[in-house]
């Protein structure tokens, strides 16, 4: 059985950042799981098919290829073999990813893809349900927090760095409507596991959060090591 570690945490917790570098830190490969609903987002919208359209979101899932490659040293996703790193990204996405992450059909079509690169390799993966649906048995749970403000803030940030314009409120409503969706949807609400471990980054820069991460991780390997 493969060695795996959940993290879940809201938009703008720095959950992608610090996942990728534990990963890296800790030699497993690193899942970035809202990725996949961006791409199922994506692929809806280029096709101009609304979230309440059930009928051809189904089909849209039927043939859908999701896949992260690494190409020279850095991982990108591919939809249907197109290579869509950036364009699931923009605000567009951001807008309307949240919706069609609540639906039973997407997620009941993601979810298995999930579990099965967790078969595949020792993982870390990203998300809001991997401690509490997709891997209830991870080996190491962590739940990331942040206050709204300072998750709007970081994002608009990063925004600006990516050379997108939007106004600091308007990244704060962004968030503030996910995270309503996300939290008060019926199919796997985004909630902490109860034995997951909760960090607050509110205050504390990346490193002393990948330090935390990466001290307990070493922990229960070792702990499951000597078992
Ligand atoms: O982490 P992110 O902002 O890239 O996620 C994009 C969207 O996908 C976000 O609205 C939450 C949703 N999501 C989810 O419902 N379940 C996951 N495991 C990961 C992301």
């Amino acid at each position: 059985m493969a060695f795996i570690v959940a993290i879940d945490g809201p938009a703008g917790s720095g959950k992608g950042t610090i996942t990728k570098i534990v990963g890296q830190k800790m030699h497993l490969v690193n899942i970035d799981t809202g990725a996949m609903y961006r791409c199922v987002a994506l692929a809806c919208l280029n096709k101009e098919i609304e979230y309440s359209n059930i009928k051809e979101i189904q089909k849209v899932l039927e043939n859908i290829q999701i896949e992260f490659k690494n190409v020279s040293g850095n991982q990108k996703v591919f939809l249907n073999g197109e290579d869509v790193t950036n364009a699931i990204r923009t605000h567009e996405v951001d807008n309307v990813v949240a919706k069609f992450a609540a639906i039973k059909i997407v997620r009941d079509k993601v979810t298995p893809l999930q579990q099965k690169m967790g078969e595949e390799a020792n993982i870390i993966m990203e998300g809001r349900d991997i401690g509490t649906v997709v891997f209830p048995n991870a080996d190491v749970k962590i739940f990331l927090d942040c206050s709204l403000e300072e998750r709007a803030r970081r994002r608009y940030k990063q925004n600006l760095e990516k050379g997108m314009h939007i106004s600091y409120e308007e990244v704060l409503e962004n968030i503030q409507k996910r995270h309503k969706l996300e939290t008060e949807r019926e199919v796997a609400p985004f909630i902490q596991a109860e034995d997951a471990i909760y960090i607050d980054t509110t205050h504390l820069s990346i490193e002393e959060v990948v330090e935390k991460i990466v001290n307990i991780i070493k922990e229960r390997n070792s702990y499951k090591i000597k078992k």
